[in-house]
């Protein structure tokens, strides 16, 4: 819902295509979904470790840390979710804009949300991949300790326990974080953006 009216876009002389034949690489939105503790992050961190010294123009976007900021005014309500989703989306947007590989990490436990995030980018650009991790693997890791907690009734609205996640029906992408080791992941995630064409000849 747009309020702002009576405004304009101004079109960009420095173009993506431009920014990206310079990088080398195309702009790539990488989008983790999956439990908390599923790893996400941990792969998301590694990826761009890997990319950056491959020479990758890269950022990675974690939901834990773009809570303390863009979105510290958000909860876990549903609408709350929603919106943090969308802010992400539209963060996700302009670093890949500029032709980066965005690791974004996120719960983003509504598939409908997912959805509006992958509508906001040119087809392609968007690459789903499911942390999928068994409840009971990541709750018996518990490393931030929240599911203790959330099991206390300390913490409501928690993903898995007392809030929903849709199981995403088809990413791009489906790794099972409880079994492949994060070497095993990197390198998946890597074949993945080479099949897409983002190291090929820019769009
Ligand atoms: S999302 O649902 O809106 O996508 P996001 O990825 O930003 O969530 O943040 C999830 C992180 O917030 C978790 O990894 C966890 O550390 C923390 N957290 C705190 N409260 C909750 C909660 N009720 N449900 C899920 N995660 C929570």
């Amino acid at each position: 819902m747009m309020k702002s009216e009576n405004t304009f876009w101004h079109a960009a002389t420095v173009t993506q295509a431009r920014r990206e034949a310079r990088q080398g690489h195309k702009g790539v939105v990488v989008w983790f979904t999956g439990l908390s503790g599923s790893g996400k992050s941990a792969l998301a961190h590694a990826l761009e470790e890997r990319l950056h010294l491959d020479g990758c123009l890269t950022r990675v976007l974690d939901g834990d840390n773009l809570r303390h900021g863009l979105c510290a005014d958000l909860g876990f309500s549903q609408a709350d979710r929603t919106e943090n989703i969308r802010r992400a989306g539209e963060t996700a947007k302009l670093f890949m804009e500029v032709g980066a590989i965005v690791l974004a990490a996120f719960i983003s436990p509504l598939h409908s949300d997912r959805a509006g995030v992958r509508a906001l980018m040119p087809d392609g650009a968007f690459l789903e991949i499911h942390c999928a991790c068994p409840l009971s693997v990541c709750e018996a890791r518990d490393v931030k300790g929240l599911y203790k907690r959330a099991r206390a009734g300390e913490i409501g609205q928690f993903t898995g326990i007392s809030s929903p996640y849709d199981i995403p029906a088809n990413p791009d992408l489906l790794i099972d974080t409880s079994r492949e080791d994060l070497a095993e992941s990197v390198r998946q995630v890597i074949a993945l953006l080479h099949a897409r064409g983002v190291f090929g000849s820019v769009r």
